[in-house]
């Protein structure tokens, strides 16, 4: 019994936080997932759970973030008790910080930014666990040639070399026939929402898709970000709108 846990726990990813890997059963490793949703709806939230998840699984963890300092994403990350700063010290853990603002976005912009990303992720053989929050701003003038092109590549990937893929993007930063493309190329879809419910904010985070879990899709789950203690997971659970 122990033996078979084991196995299974090598295979794929857990939050750590116990009700949501009750619900969801962890993110198969490697595979390929997209995190989607609005401002304020909980995606780096839900990166950083998945990165303590990996890091704690003895995984190597690199995080692109386009919205912090290598400073601000260790502290962001420790008030939600993701106690992240011994990996970062013993090397496990591993931060880019990957500036957009300011950047005149246009197609050939994005091009360039698509590839040397790329190039980047290809060149690295050091992460096991590669996380992107966010890839929005580069996506919003890319050309849907490049677009495609990038996950092809991250699908690849993960295929070939064994990564493992958490990409954060907003809804709006693509069409719908192309957010639609990348879906399928994706093994896992995770969308968020924010609902609101008499005077209650809360978050919605669904599983669309999540090729080879050993749980079924579709699952909802509400939840709000506690700021000690990170994603709460709500005992109530909502209709689709
Ligand atoms: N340390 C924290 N303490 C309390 N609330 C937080 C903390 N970090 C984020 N939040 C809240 O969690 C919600 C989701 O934030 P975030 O995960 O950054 O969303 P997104 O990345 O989709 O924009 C926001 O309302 C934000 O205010
Ligand atoms: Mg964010």
């Amino acid at each position: 019994m122990t033996f078979l846990m084991t196995v299974e726990d090598e295979r794929v990813i857990k939050t750590l936080n116990d009700e949501l890997d009750r619900k969801i059963g962890g993110f198969p490793s490697p595979s390929l997932n997209i995190v989607e949703g609005p401002n304020g709806s909980g995606k780096s939230t839900i990166l950083q759970q998945i990165a303590w998840g990996a890091l704690n699984r003895g995984l190597r963890v690199r995080y692109l973030t386009t919205e912090n300092t290598v400073k601000s994403l260790l502290s962001q990350m420790e008030s939600l008790s993701f106690m992240v700063t011994p990996f970062f010290t013993k090397g496990t853990f591993r931060i880019m910080e990957l500036h957009t603002r300011g950047i005149v976005w246009d197609q050939n912009v994005a091009k360039y930014y698509l590839n040397v990303l790329l190039d980047f992720i290809k060149r690295d053989k050091w992460s096991q666990a590669f996380i992107i929050d966010s890839l929005s701003y580069i996506l919003i003038k890319a050309k849907d040639d490049d677009v495609l092109d990038f996950f092809s590549t991250c699908r690849n990937l993960t295929d070939i070399v064994g990564k493992t893929f958490f990409i954060a993007l907003h809804p709006y930063a693509v069409s719908q026939e192309m957010l639609i493309r990348i879906r399928s190329i994706c093994d896992g879809h995770l969308m968020l929402s924010i609902r609101e419910m008499r005077d209650r904010t809360f978050r919605i985070l669904e599983v669309l898709k999540l090729r080879g879990a050993n749980k079924a899709t579709g699952i909802i789950v509400s939840f709000e970000v506690d700021p000690a203690f990170g994603i709460k997971v709500l005992p109530f659970s909502q209709a689709k709108a």
